[in-house]
């Protein structure tokens, strides 16, 4: 059966790192994945005066899933507009509320903490939260100026987002730790804390510890080796997966799954860095982390050999020295030697 895949390049080295994983996905499920290229971007929105079209959601409703590079491109569009405009819309919209963020060294990446051997799963409530977009300001300019961000927790929200971390616990290593800050936000957080114990109760074979979300920053540079599966609201996910990719090594290594774990409407795939305009021009882009985002893709499509080719090459490409050390090697050699595992796999 092929995969009607919607392809949203974006911005920056996303069209490099895109154009990457497609490559890669030909080659591992030759005949499978079926495209169609997007060009929703900050060029985009300079030509239309919008980040998609206004049926822009509709039309990826169809699809089977999409797959992104990466929005942003600040000196031509601020931030705020074009993730407004685009990412966030689409997470929300298709209830993608699981943002599944692997954390591990690939063989030969050399991380910046003098260990190995940790191998953590982030899951990011993604559809709430402090990203709710509730709120607004008013006495704009003035003195008495005042603006207000509403973070908001759902019963809804909160137990099928920890029911899902219980259940990755569950095949996993049977670890999960719940990100809280129950000790200063005495509503949201302890409410979390509450759906937590309550949960838990269903999954008598999972060991669950609630680390206050500071606790966890350290212990994720001091001992990522004693988590597993790590749960987090919306923001407190956003910040630790970027420090999960800095202890694997960096962006250039963080995958991400937008899932819509109800399959009611299409999932999302994108590497967890952004357009990176200092480096855009200089060719020069990870693509490890958007053909890791790529095979996540295909497992949830049902191509679990597909999924699995692919990570078998990338971890032969990095073992083999090549995409190890930042801007050492281009994009495009890093692309051609994972195709070439492939190929020797074959
Ligand atoms: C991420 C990104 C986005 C987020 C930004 C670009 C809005 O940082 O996917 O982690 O905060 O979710
Ligand atoms: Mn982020």
């Amino acid at each position: 059966m092929t995969h009607r895949i919607a392809v949203i390049p974006g911005d920056g080295v996303g069209t490099a790192v895109t154009d990457a994983a497609l490559r890669v996905l030909d080659a591992a499920a030759p005949g499978l994945i079926q495209t169609e290229i997007f060009p929703w971007s900050c060029d985009y929105h300079l030509k239309t005066g919008r980040m998609m079209p206004e049926d822009g959601i509709a039309q990826l409703a169809a699809f089977d899933a999409i797959f992104l590079g990466a929005v942003g491109w600040p000196e031509t569009v601020p931030d705020a507009v074009s993730l407004h405009g685009l990412l966030l819309p689409i997470r929300k919209a298709f209830r993608q509320y699981a943002n599944i963020r692997p954390h591990r060294l690939l063989p030969g990446v050399q991380g910046p903490l003098r260990k190995e051997g940790f191998d953590i799963l982030c899951i990011r409530e993604n559809t709430e939260g402090e990203y709710s977009g509730a709120g607004g300001r008013v006495h704009q300019g003035t003195a008495q100026e005042v603006a207000v961000e509403t973070a908001i927790f759902t019963r809804t929200g909160v137990e099928r987002i920890l029911r899902f971390a219980f259940e990755q616990a569950m095949a996993r290593r049977g670890k999960l730790a719940s990100v809280t800050k129950s000790n200063a936000q005495r509503h949201s957080m302890v409410f979390w804390d509450e759906v937590t114990r309550a949960v838990a109760a269903d999954y008598p074979q999972v060991e669950v510890t609630s680390y206050h979300v500071d606790a966890i920053a350290a212990r994720m540079v001091m001992a990522p080796e004693t988590l597993d599966v790590v749960v987090a609201s919306n923001l407190f996910g956003d910040i630790l997966t970027d420090l999960g990719a800095a202890i694997q090594g960096g962006l250039g290594y963080a995958a991400s799954a937008n899932l819509n774990p109800d399959r009611d409407a299409p999932s999302m795939f994108e590497p967890v860095h952004g357009s990176a305009p200092d480096i855009a021009a200089l060719g020069i882009a990870n693509p490890i982390a958007a053909i890791w985002s790529a095979a996540m893709m295909l497992e949830h499509l049902g191509e679990a050999g597909g999924a699995a080719r692919i990570m078998a090459a990338v971890e032969a490409t990095t073992a083999g020295g090549i995409g190890t050390v930042a801007g050492a090697d281009t994009t495009s050699a890093i692309t051609q030697a994972i195709l070439n595992a492939l190929e020797a796999a074959s």
